[in-house]
């Protein structure tokens, strides 16, 4: 592959085939981009910058905001708000939507993110990212309100992530398959690295959290005992574990080089549907991995079919490896 495909020729590209990335997404997808340049200069200062540690606050699912969760956020809100591309933008780390201010002018996309997602690996120096998704406003000439962001995931025009690691790459879709860009850091830009992203439909890695296996549904426990009884057992191979603890990460593997990630619904709240949020995490996530062919359920329907009903909705998240997932999704059907 050419070396020299920056992600603002990559969108140029797109944007002549079939006219398939208006204008005002490609300025979108750029703005994000940027960004995400900036939240990954925050995290690589670490301590030099300040920004460990706790900021001392709770968000709305009552879970203590990391500095960098509000750094990333605001960072995210000021790079966006002015373009001209949006209507509004709703986060994880607030409790309203953000409309856009009326001294700017108003575009027509929705923007949704988990500014700094795995919270908890910020001040042990692992892996963490952003994660974002892009819907359009219903109808444009009226007050945008939380109903115009409770739309299915199948609905998304774009979303991606970026995942600030060893590398940092920035990951995307606009429904025409996942492609890959490392930001190279002497150039400012991010280079494309990987196109056509595809996920083996097999897999002998999965992604779970271990010492939540008590407080699991049968048909998880049932398939996690089959992949630790490994060779011995009804699957009759053994199966290696990854847990990251930043869903960016775990998913980034995974497009890599197959697995399955699940953060299933467990009785620790057993009001909740899960730990994840449908708009923020899921959705987004749920698209990349089927525009990479592979496939996300909650256990018993597509993620991309679910109608919202609230902006921040949880959702029990199964997903990777095509046949994994139908394996874990036929074992809900059968209880
Ligand atoms: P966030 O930092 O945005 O709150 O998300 C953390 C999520 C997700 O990234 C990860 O898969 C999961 O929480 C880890 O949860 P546990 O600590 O319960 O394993
Ligand atoms: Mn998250
Ligand atoms: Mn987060």
């Amino acid at each position: 592959m050419s070396k020299n495909i920056s992600l603002t020729r990559y969108l140029v590209e797109q944007q002549r085939v079939d006219g398939h990335i208006p204008s005002q997404l490609r300025l979108l997808l750029e703005v994000v981009a940027r960004a995400c340049k900036g939240i990954s200069q925050a995290v690589n200062k670490g301590a030099l910058g300040g920004v460990l540690g706790s900021a001392g606050s709770e968000n709305v699912q009552g879970e203590v905001q990391k500095k960098l969760d509000i750094i990333a956020n605001e960072v995210l809100i000021e790079a966006n708000e002015w373009g001209g591309h949006l209507a509004a933008m709703a986060s994880e780390e607030m409790d309203q939507i953000y409309t856009v201010p009326n001294r700017y002018p108003r575009g027509e996309y929705l923007l949704l993110f988990d500014p700094l997602d795995g919270s908890s690996n910020i001040d042990v120096n692992v892996s963490i990212g952003t994660i974002f998704s892009v819907l359009k406003m219903p109808e444009d000439d009226r007050t945008v309100e939380e109903h115009d962001f409770l739309q299915a995931g199948a609905k998304q025009v774009a979303a991606g992530y970026c995942v600030y690691g060893p590398q940092t790459t920035l990951v995307l879709t606009v429904g025409d398959g996942v492609a890959m860009f490392t930001l190279d850091r002497e150039q400012g830009s991010f280079v494309l690295t990987q196109e056509n992203v595809r996920i083996p439909e097999d897999t002998q890695e999965f992604a779970i959290n271990m010492s939540n296996m008590r407080h699991w549904d049968e048909p998880v426990k049932r398939y996690v005992d089959e992949c630790l009884a490994g060779k011995d057992g009804v699957r009759g191979k053994n199966f290696n574990m990854r847990w990251i603890a930043s869903m960016v990460a775990d998913v980034h593997r995974i497009l890599t080089r197959g697995g399955i990630f699940m953060y299933p619904w467990d009785k620790r709240e057993p009001n909740k549907p899960g730990k994840l949020r449908l708009m923020y995490e899921a959705n987004p996530m749920s698209w990349l991995i089927e525009q990479a062919g592979g496939a996300a359920t909650n256990g018993k329907q597509r993620i991309l079919d679910i109608q919202p009903t609230q902006l921040h909705e949880r959702v029990s998240v199964i997903l990777g490896s095509k046949n994994e997932v139908e394996r874990v999704t036929a074992y809900h059907a059968k209880v």
